[in-house]
C-alpha cells in the first residue's frame, strides 16, 4: 500500500510560539529523519503573507544540531520547500475549505493524515476546531489536533471547552500539551524511580521529609503582559507545569507503560490531593527596582497591565497527597518570574537518619545532614544526591556532598527540545505526554477555589523586587511545615 501523507497546519502560524518553538522542532524532526517521507507543512494565520515569505520568517529561527552540522543549508531548503502558507479568518468555513483545497493537492491522492497545531489564543480555540473539523479534517486518514493551554479559567471554563472542543472531535484527537512534560529531566523521572531498585523503596512518607517543585525565571512579563494578567503564575505554572510534575512523581506504579495506565495512575494522585485553601498559599508580585545604572520594571509598569493589578506573577504553595504513601508529607511548589535566577528543579528531602551516630559532627544544624536528591529540569540538566561524607584527614569531620550527573559531562549530544519530542509523539499517537480531559478536570477541582477566593477577597500579593529571591512569605509558608527552601540554602549547587 502506498505511505500516507501527512500534512501538519500550524494555525496562528506568525505568532511567537510558532516562530520560536514550532517550526523549529519540526525542521529539527525532519533534520532527524523523524518526519514521514510525504509531509507538508502548512501556516495558517489572518495576516496576508507569500509561501516565500512565511519561508523568510520561518527560516531565521531554523537551527541544526550544533553536535551535527552536516549538510545544515541543504536540509533546511529541503525543509522549507515543503513550508506553505494559507492566509485566512479563524472562523470562516470557506477559508478552511480553502485549505483543504490545497492540502488535498499537495496530498497527491496519498491516504492522508492531518495534525493541526492551534497556537491561538483560548478564545477561537472553538472556531478554529469546528471550521477544520468541517472542512478540513481527512476523511480517511487520522486528524488530530494539538492544543496549548490555557484550558479555561477555572474548573466550569475548562468543562465548557472541553464541551465545545467535543461536539467536534473525540477525545484521542485532542493531544493537549503540556510542554514540560516533554522536558528530559521530566520524561526520566519514572525511569529513575522505576528502574532503579534504590530509589523506589524510599519513595514514600517513610523516608521522604518533603518534596520542592521549583519553577524560577529571571525576567518578568515584558510583552506578554496581556494574556499573563488575566492568568497570573498559579494558572500559567503550577496548575499545569508543577501539578503534573507532582502526578508523576507521586504516582503508583502504573501497570504498564501505556498512555492510558500513566494516566490513569496520574488522575489518582490529583484526585487523592485536598483541594487549595487560602492559607496552604502564598502570592507575590514582582516590584520596580534600580542596580547600579540598571533599572527594573515593576509587573504594573507593563501598558497592558492595569495599574492596580494584583495578579500574581509569584506563588508557593503547599500540597498534600492524602493516601497511603504520602500521608502528612508537605508537596512545596513555588513558581515566580522576574527572579533572581532561571531554574526548574524537583528536590526531594528526606528523613534525618534514627539515632545518627555522627550527630555530633554535624554541629548542631541536623537539618543539614539528610540527605537531598535533586532534578534540575533546566538549565544544566543534573542529577545530585547530596551525601554525608567524611573529609578526609584524621580527624572526623563531616561534609555534605554531591554524587552528581551533569548531563553536559555525561551525554554530549545536544538535548532536543520538549517541542519535538511532543510533535513526534503526536504523529505517532502516542499519548502519553499529553493531558486527558479527566485529569484536566482534577487539576482544576485543586485550584479553583483558591483562585476564586483570591479574586474575590482581593488578597494584595507581598511585592518583591524585581530579581530579587522572592517574598519571604514563602519562608514562612514553608516553615509551618518545617521545611527550608532547598535552592535558597548557602550550599547549594
Ligand atoms: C509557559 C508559560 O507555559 O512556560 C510561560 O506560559 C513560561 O510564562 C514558560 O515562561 C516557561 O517554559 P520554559 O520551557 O522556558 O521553562
Amino acid at each position: 500500500r502506498e505511505q500516507p501523507t501527512l500534512s501538519i497546519t500550524i494555525v496562528g502560524a506568525s505568532g511567537d510560539l510558532a516562530k520560536k518553538k514550532i517550526f523549529p522542532a519540526l525542521f529539527a524532526l525532519f533534520y532527524e529523519d523523524c518526519l514521514p517521507e510525504n509531509f507538508t507543512v502548512f501556516g495558517y494565520a489572518r495576516t496576508e503573507m507569500t509561501d516565500e515569505q512565511l519561508r523568510n520568517m520561518i527560516s531565521e529561527t531554523l537551527t541544526c544540531r550544533i553536535d551535527k552540522r552536516e549538510n545544515c543549508d541543504e536540509k533546511m531548503k529541503e525543509f522549507l520547500k515543503r513550508c506553505f502558507y494559507q492566509s485566512g479568518q479563524y472562523n470562516s468555513e470557506e477559508d478552511f475549505s480553502e485549505l483543504n483545497r490545497k492540502l488535498k493537492e499537495k496530498e497527491a491522492g496519498r491516504l492522508p493524515n492531518r495534525l493541526f497545531y492551534l497556537s491561538i489564543p483560548p478564545n477561537i480555540f472553538v472556531d478554529v476546531v469546528r471550521c477544520a473539523s468541517l472542512k478540513a479534517s481527512s476523511k480517511v486518514g487520522w486528524t488530530r489536533v494539538i492544543v496549548e493551554k490555557p484550558f479555561g479559567r477555572d474548573s466550569d471554563s475548562s468543562r465548557e471547552l472541553t464541551r465545545c472542543l467535543k461536539q467536534y472531535l473525540h477525545e484521542d484527537q485532542i493531544f493537549r500539551i503540556d510542554h514540560y512534560l516533554g522536558k528530559e529531566l521530566v520524561e526520566n523521572l519514572s525511569v529513575l524511580r522505576f528502574s532503579n531498585l534504590v530509589f523506589e523503596p524510599l519513595w514514600s512518607r517513610n523516608f521522604i521529609r518533603n518534596v520542592q517543585l521549583i519553577f524560577s525565571e529571571d525576567f518578568g512579563t515584558e510583552g506578554r503582559g496581556g494574556y499573563f494578567d488575566s492568568y497570573g503564575i498559579i494558572r500559567d505554572i503550577m496548575q499545569n507545569h508543577l501539578l503534573q510534575i507532582l502526578a508523576l512523581f507521586a504516582m503508583e506504579t502504573p501497570v504498564s507503560l501505556d498512555a492510558e495506565d500513566i494516566r490513569n495512575e496520574k488522575v489518582k494522585v490529583l484526585r487523592s490531593m485536598r483541594p487549595l485553601q487560602l492559607e496552604d498559599v502564598i502570592v507575590g508580585q514582582y516590584k520596580g527596582h534600580n542596580k547600579g545604572a540598571k533599572s527594573y520594571p515593576s509587573y504594573t509598569d507593563d501598558p497592558s497591565v492595569a495599574k492596580d493589578s494584583l495578579t500574581p506573577t509569584f506563588a508557593a504553595a503547599a500540597l498534600f497527597v492524602n493516601n497511603a504513601r504520602w500521608d502528612g508529607v508537605p508537596f512545596l511548589m513555588k513558581a515566580g518570574k522576574a527572579l533572581h535566577t532561571k531554574r526548574g528543579e524537583i528536590r526531594v528531602q528526606f528523613r534525618h537518619v534514627p539515632g545518627n551516630l555522627y550527630k555530633t559532627n554535624f554541629g548542631t544544624d541536623l537539618d543539614k545532614a539528610t540527605n537531598e536528591l535533586v532534578i534540575r529540569v533546566q538549565p544544566d540538566e543534573a542529577l545530585f544526591l547530596k551525601i554525608n561524607n567524611k573529609v578526609p584527614g584524621l580527624g572526623m569531620r563531616l561534609d555534605r556532598s554531591d554524587l552528581n550527573l551533569l548531563y553536559k559531562a555525561r551525554y554530549p549530544r545536544e538535548i532536543p527540545d520538549a517541542y519535538e519530542r511532543l510533535l513526534l509523539d503526536a504523529i505517532e499517537g502516542e499519548r502519553r505526554l499529553f493531558i486527558r480531559s479527566d485529569e484536566l478536570d482534577a487539576a482544576w477541582a485543586l485550584f479553583t477555589p483558591l483562585l476564586k477566593d483570591l479574586e474575590q477577597r482581593k488578597i494584595a500579593p507581598e511585592l518583591y523586587p524585581y530579581g530579587s529571591r522572592g517574598p519571604v512569605g514563602a519562608h514562612y509558608l514553608a516553615a509551618k511545615y518545617n521545611v527550608r527552601w532547598g535552592d535558597l540554602s548557602a550550599e547549594d549547587s
